[in-house]
């Protein structure tokens, strides 16, 4: 007997399209035996530049490179979108949308950006968008943040969130690799965006975490509005000493919820950051993603998976669909309000309020009273510290000078090192990277 079947247009082949028309036809019967419906890709939009050894696989008959041909295609109620970038892809789902299309995307740069708007226009045309594959690649962390963890209040979130810079981080630290080699390894392995300063500038991971914190905390927070450095300014010298001290640098995106006289704002950030090297989120190495989240129920919770790449990815998708064909997803999307569109903007932290450790570099000059003047304008701020390395140099040279705090207000630490830098015993720029101190879990 035949199954009714429910068709599947798909925008972009490229390294996760590719991977998309693989697992629905490798894996087509496992799917319909679970649904009791059959999935059929009906068609495939791409430029005609694009019809080459990722396309291989695609049906002759569903390939096309006219968008009016994609959206006249009946019968084609999902809508998978997998270009990437916003501009006309916006619009792909935007018209997919309107005309009453389930979505689903890995574009986290479109959901941060334009997140609220298309979820409210999903709504208003009975429609969803799964999204998945945004996210931490195939680790279903968007399922375990607004279903698994349903009953809790978040109080924290760490997350390894850019495969790319965690693969980069581990080539270098692991294998001694150069900075440009193992991004270009990266690139050819899939897992980098088309344009990869989004990846090692940050933006990817702030991307992420936006969309991430928004389901987390109920609320509604911009990308832009998220503090944000990369691993292209790193310099290897603060990873050797971060490792002479017991930590790992890690390209974090962190969200913290901070109560305080009953009001509630949130500690957002990307930055290379230091976890101790017993902690598993600094265990987790090449492309693999990690998050750790903090319920107030549940305590802590950590996810781990491949963050990025063709297969990965492609599961996180796939998923999506099954789920919107299996008719609980929208049904879920329309009665549930967990989406951003239906949340208030978050109040964010101001960051000089923001609490933490933090690790200090200064190119300081190796005469005597020196350390003791840094310590003395630290400890002025209320800024104490709990470590120094100084290694030996000849005299009347400038030396690195490393330290690290306490727990200490980042504004007071902003304020003396504005003093420290003035002096004539400091070359340049103190380097200040967060030292990471889990929650009780
Ligand atoms: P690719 O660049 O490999 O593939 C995207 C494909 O879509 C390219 O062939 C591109 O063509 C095509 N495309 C773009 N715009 C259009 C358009 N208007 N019409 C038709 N085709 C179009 O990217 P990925 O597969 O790596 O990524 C796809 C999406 O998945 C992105 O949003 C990315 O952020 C996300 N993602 C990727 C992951 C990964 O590991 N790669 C992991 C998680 C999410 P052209 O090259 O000619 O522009
Ligand atoms: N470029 C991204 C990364 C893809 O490296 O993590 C997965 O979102």
């Amino acid at each position: 007997m035949s199954l009714p079947s429910i068709g599947v247009g798909l925008i972009g082949c490229g390294t996760v399209g590719s991977g998309v028309v693989e697992l629905l036809q490798d894996l087509r019967e496992l799917y319909a035996r679970r649904l009791g419906v059959e999935l059929q890709l009906r068609r495939v939009l791409v430029r005609p530049q694009d019809v080459n050894y990722k396309t291989e696989r695609v049906p002759a008959e569903a390939l096309v490179t006219d968008p009016e041909a994609f959206f006249a295609t009946e019968d084609m109620p999902v809508l998978v979108e997998l270009g990437g970038g916003r501009g006309a892809i916006s619009e792909f789902v935007r018209r997919g949308l309107a005309m009453g299309k389930h979505v689903v995307t890995a574009n986290k740069a479109l959901l941060a950006a334009e997140g609220p708007e298309l979820f409210a226009l999903a709504r208003e045309h009975n429609a969803s968008i799964g999204f998945e594959a945004s996210c931490a690649g195939g680790i279903p962390l968007i399922t375990a943040l607004n279903f698994g963890l349903m009953a809790n209040r978040i109080q924290a979130m760490y997350g390894i969130l850019n495969g790319t810079c965690n693969y980069i981080l581990t080539q270098m630290t692991a294998h001694g690799a150069q900075y440009g080699d193992a991004l270009a390894e990266a690139q050819a392995r899939g897992f980098a965006e088309a344009d990869p300063t989004l990846d090692v500038g940050g933006g990817d991971t702030a991307h992420k975490l936006a969309i991430m914190a928004s389901l987390a905390f109920g609320c509604q927070v911009s990308d832009k509005a998220i503090p944000c450095t990369g691993i292209n300014t790193l310099d290897l010298s603060d990873v050797r000493f971060g490792a002479e001290l017991g930590y790992e640098m890690k390209l974090l995106g962190l969200a913290e919820r901070i109560e305080d006289d009953n009001a509630v704002a949130l500690n957002l950030a990307v930055q290379p950051c230091f976890i101790h090297r017993e902690e598993p989120l600094a265990q987790v190495s090449g492309s693999f993603n990690a998050i750790s989240i903090f319920g107030d129920a549940v305590g802590q919770t950590m996810y781990v998976g491949r963050g990025a790449g063709k297969e990965p990815t492609a599961s996180a998708v796939v998923s999506d669909i099954l789920n919107i064909a299996a008719g609980w997803y929208p049904k879920a999307f329309s009665q549930l309000k967990l989406w951003p569109d239906q949340q208030a903007p978050a109040r964010l932290l101001d960051p000089r309020e923001n609490q933490a450790r933090f690790y200090l570099r200064f190119n300081a000059l190796d005469r005597p009273g020196v350390m003791a003047a840094i310590a003395t304008a630290l400890g002025d701020a209320g800024v104490s510290l709990s470590g120094i390395i100084q290694h030996e140099s000849r005299a009347g040279e400038f030396v690195p000078l490393v330290m690290t705090t306490h727990e200490a207000k980042q504004g007071s630490l902003e304020d003396a090192l504005n003093q420290i830098k003035q002096r004539d015993f400091i070359e340049g720029e103190p380097v200040v990277i967060r030292v990471i101190e889990m929650p009780p879990g």
